[in-house]
């Protein structure tokens, strides 16, 4: 019996499910209408559903908790619900405001991304359920509309401003691919990133160090970056040089801006490299200093994050840096399949050094984005 049959009593019409992500390289630049290069996570989030056989009640369950959390489809609106299954209503509530058809259903969560370690998870919930909408509905799936839907419920309902590249990360992410997108014009262009026929992996490193999107420092971030911009007096910091942004007054405000500039022209350089099907050895250098200019001139690494990625690198990881927002969460290292277990030690024997929690280590193979 599956675990939506012993919770409602009947089988499911269907299972659908989203990836998390990790984002190579392009870190605040989202919502700068910059460049981002994340993959989809062979980690995912899934969603068993069908049609409700109780009309005018969604009911959502998940393995993690132990009530059911219910609302109306065709009343639920943002502040109505809270906690867990906000990031379910949010779709419902976006769906419904984009004109598309919603119905009420009963849906069993069901996921291994891990929550809170910049992975995500939310994102991958998001999409998960929008895809499952509509699969009910009957009406087919378009990516980046339906990542809108996903970020609106996220920005909106859930309450946290975030850019939109980790739904468009869950909803075009494809096996052995990183997902290059223009988040000025969301096009988007898969670029090949299979590792390991290079004999390389992807080493993720959860640093378990606590992480919050909701809280303040991302949306001061976000600010710094209005402000720049408008004391530059472009669009966004997409638009800026770094001539230009040498000559800010502002300390703080210059630091910022230049992380943006320069992140941006390393994700078209790593972009370039990877798709003249180079080494992706190379690219190595330019994830080193995105992590330096995160942490020297954006400010967002703590020192969990700063000690995995110092400590990958000098056992002998090709490129390391912090992935996702930033204030904890994960650090992502390039290293050798035959360095794999070696760098996962050496930074776990850092951690215990300092009296700190292991991290969790995994490696990220690029996986399929949202669906059936
Ligand atoms: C979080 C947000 C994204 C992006 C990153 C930083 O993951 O959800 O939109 O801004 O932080 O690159």
């Amino acid at each position: 019996m599956t675990d939506f049959e012993t919770a409602f009593g009947r089988p499911s019409d269907g299972v659908w499910s989203a990836p998390g992500r990790v984002n190579l390289i392009g870190e605040h630049t989202d919502y700068n209408d910059g460049f981002v290069l994340p993959l989809a996570l062979d980690r995912r989030t899934w969603v068993a559903a069908a049609r409700t056989t109780e009309p005018g009640w969604t009911t959502v369950r998940s393995d993690r908790e132990d009530q059911p959390v219910r609302f109306a489809a065709s009343t639920v609106a943002p502040g109505q619900v809270a906690g867990w299954a906000c990031y379910v209503a949010g779709v419902v509530w976006a769906f419904r405001e984009a004109g598309l058809p919603v119905a009420d259903t009963d849906l069993f969560i069901h996921g291994d991304v891990p929550v809170g370690a910049g992975l995500s998870s939310s994102a991958s919930l998001e999409c998960a359920v929008a895809v499952a909408l509509a699969g009910l509905a009957e009406i087919p799936v378009e990516k980046t509309p339906f990542a809108r839907i996903a970020r609106r419920a996220e920005n909106e309902f859930v309450g946290a401003p975030t850019g939109g590249m980790d739904q468009m990360a869950a909803m075009h992410g494809a096996p052995d691919r990183l997902v290059f997108l223009d988040t000025r014009t969301e096009a988007v262009e898969l670029i090949p990133f299979d590792l390991a026929t290079h004999d390389l992996a992807l080493l993720v490193l959860d640093t378990r160090a606590p992480h919050q999107l909701v809280d303040g420092q991302y949306g001061e971030r976000r600010h710094d970056c209005a402000e720049a911009a408008a004391l530059l007096d472009v669009p966004s910091l997409r638009d800026a040089t770094l001539d230009a942004v040498g000559a800010l007054d502002d300390r703080r405000l210059r630091a910022r801006a230049r992380h943006v500039v320069t992140e941006n022209a390393r994700v078209l350089e790593v972009v370039d490299r990877l798709r003249g099907g180079r080494d992706p050895r190379e690219i190595g250098p330019l994830l080193t200093a995105s992590h330096e200019s995160m942490r020297d001139d954006f400010a967002i690494t703590v020192p969990h994050v700063d000690v995995a990625q110092e400590t990958a690198l000098a056992a002998g990881a090709h490129g390391a840096r912090m992935t996702g927002g930033g204030f904890g969460g994960c650090v992502i290292a390039l290293v050798e399949v035959a360095d794999v277990d070696a760098v996962t030690r050496a930074v776990e024997a850092a951690y215990a050094d300092r009296g700190w929690e292991p991290p969790v280590a995994f490696t990220a193979v690029a996986s399929a984005g949202a669906g059936r």
